[in-house]
């Protein structure tokens, strides 16, 4: 399994961002850092864009986007083809995200949840694996809703 991810925010959620990539270091992950660099207000869908582009360009398999709430990254990275992107604040949805849904980013909103359940809710989904069988036909669904 590849231990290679993509973590990006917006200017919401700029310190989180940094407390999760130190997480993720510690956890042995090699960080492709998809901006944004300082606090300074950058749109979130630009951001989510940069990630999942590397996500479907083979670069990584798994990313974490960061906004205020966590909804606006979520809603962007899911128009983009390839991705499904689970919007978590507990720590059972995270594992979930990954056993049933089979969740390739998650997002998670800086200002509704705080860095210790933030990094709960990373490792849960990072700890957790795809269940595949039933769920396997229904992801296969929701990719089909693409075309
Ligand atoms: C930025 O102010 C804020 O709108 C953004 O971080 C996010 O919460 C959007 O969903």
């Amino acid at each position: 399994m590849s231990k290679t991810i993509a973590i990006g925010c917006d200017h919401g959620g700029f310190d989180l961002k940094a407390e999760i990539s130190e997480l993720l270091t510690e956890l042995g992950y090699e960080i492709i850092d998809c901006g944004c660099y300082s606090n300074a207000s950058v749109d979130y869908p630009d951001i989510a864009k940069i990630l999942c582009d590397k996500i479907n360009g083979g670069e990584c398999e798994k990313g974490i986007l960061i906004c205020g709430t966590g909804i606006g990254m979520s809603i962007a990275a899911n128009k983009i083809d390839g991705i499904r992107c689970a919007h978590c604040t507990d720590t059972y949805s995270a594992a979930m995200a990954k056993q049933h849904n089979n969740a390739n980013v998650i997002a998670i909103g800086a200002r509704i949840t705080g860095s210790e359940l933030a990094k709960c809710i990373v490792k849960s989904w990072l700890e957790s694996e795809f269940l595949g069988g039933r769920h396997a036909a229904r992801v296969e669904k929701i990719m089909k809703l693409e075309n």
